[in-house]
């Protein structure tokens, strides 16, 4: 952990309100992210005391880009995840550009529906708490031409301290209902100009 990783704007893949992600350049299945704000560091260090939290109780991470660790870079500090590519190879895409596009909404619709509810069960299974879930926060991973996975990369963990949701199943599970019941209806606030959404969330809670 003493060397310097050298990143450079050929890395850079996208970034957020607080952090920017790039290739790692020694390793092509892991991304860093950097902070560039204010503010940004609180939210790191809650979501990394959580992964943290989720790895000591040795949860499957279907749901989750996995965590490597915290590295140094020229541009601070960093941490290192897997990054989620399609089967081709491409660097996968936020879930907010599927509903955010009727036609693919459409081209996609069954894979979206199966999705959102293996994305429920595995949150459930693992007692994952998030805060706000958020499209923008989620990727669409492409597994083949017909089978995809959706996978949440930002946002996880509680912000009050020592939360009970995080030590007592019951709690867990209700918090995770109430922030997903709220993920669903803000697809539809979200994307008023997209029809298909309001079937789609029907199908998904059916
Ligand atoms: N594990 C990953 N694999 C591939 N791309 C990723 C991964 N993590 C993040 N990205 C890309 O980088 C962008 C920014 O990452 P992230 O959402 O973690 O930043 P943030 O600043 O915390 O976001 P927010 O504004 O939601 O707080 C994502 O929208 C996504 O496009
Ligand atoms: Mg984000």
């Amino acid at each position: 952990m003493n060397t310097t990783i050298t990143l450079s704007e050929k890395d850079y893949i996208s970034k957020g309100l607080h952090r920017k992600c790039y290739h790692h350049p020694e390793d092509s299945n892991k991304c860093i992210k950097v902070n560039y704000n204010e503010g940004a560091e609180e939210e790191t260090n809650r979501e990394i005391a959580y992964y943290k939290h989720l790895i000591k109780r040795n949860v499957s991470f279907d749901a989750l880009a996995k965590y490597y660790g915290p590295v140094s870079t020229n541009y601070g500090n960093g941490h290192i995840f897997e990054l989620i590519r399609d089967y081709n190879g491409e660097t996968a895409i936020p879930l907010e550009k599927y509903f955010a596009n009727n036609s693919l909404t459409e081209k996609y619709f069954d894979q979206l529906v199966t999705g959102l509810k293996e994305l429920k069960s595995a949150l459930l299974k693992d007692r994952i708490i998030t805060m706000t879930i958020k499209s923008k926060n989620i990727l669409f991973q492409h597994l083949s031409e017909t089978k995809s996975r959706l996978i949440i990369i930002d946002n996880i963990g509680n912000s009050t301290f020592i939360p009970i949701a995080n030590y007592i199943p019951y709690f867990a599970k209700s918090k995770i209902e109430r922030t997903w019941q709220r993920f669903l209806n803000s697809i539809v606030k979200e994307n008023s100009n997209n029809p298909l959404l309001i079937r789609l969330i029907s199908v998904v809670n059916h």
